[in-house]
């Protein structure tokens, strides 16, 4: 079995859509979530999901090598990153090089960066008139926002949306396309 973690900060929907997809799978498993939110939804999403959960603080969030241990404890290959809002210390991205992915609700490179997460990237979408939007499935570098891109999959912006509206029809798109994602990226690194 390939062992993957979820990182997760928030209400956890990618994380449940994760979840759900790779039970009972023949080769990948989600083996332990972590999240820097001991208040955040998703713990009870993973508790119903019967995962692993550990609560990470700034003490290990920050510290790479501690992450790497943790990470390594539960024998992760993979880490799926899925609304966590603190930042991979460098250590951390350099042991799982192609290893950890991320989802972001817009088309990089626009609209991403510092700032750049939940319902401000939305909103900026609304406010900069774009007429497409979509997400992006990219894979965790050093540069915040910036690493390859693997998927992404657009969609017309009604411009009589408002960023919740356009929030609620991006959401979708995540749950559906993310576990996919990382199916064949995994599959096809086992090819290699
Ligand atoms: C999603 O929009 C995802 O693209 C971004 O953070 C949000 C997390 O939403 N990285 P949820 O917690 O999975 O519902």
């Amino acid at each position: 079995m390939v062992r993957i973690a979820i990182m997760a900060s928030g209400s956890g929907s990618n994380a449940e859509a994760i979840m759900q997809y790779f039970q009972n799978h023949n080769r990948i498993q989600v083996a332990l979530l972590v999240t820097s939110n001991p208040k955040a939804f998703v713990i009870e999403r993973a508790v119903k999901a019967g995962i692993p959960i550990i609560v990470i603080g700034k003490s290990i969030y920050d510290d790479g090598e501690k992450l790497n241990d943790l990470l390594r404890r539960f024998d992760i290959e993979y880490v799926i990153l899925a609304g966590y809002l603190k930042a991979i210390p460098a250590p951390t991205i350099q042991s799982f090089p192609h290893r950890i992915l991320n989802i972001h609700p817009s088309l990089l490179p626009h609209f991403g960066g510092k700032g750049m997460f939940g319902i401000h990237v939305h909103e900026a979408v609304v406010q900069a008139r774009a007429t497409q939007s979509g997400i992006t499935i990219h894979f965790v570098t050093e540069e915040y926002d910036e690493g390859p891109i693997i998927f992404q999959q657009s969609i017309a912006v009604n411009p009589e949306w408002d960023a919740p509206t356009l929030q609620q029809a991006i959401l979708p798109l995540e749950h559906f396309h993310y576990p996919r994602v990382i199916e064949e990226v995994i599959n096809y690194s086992a090819c290699k």
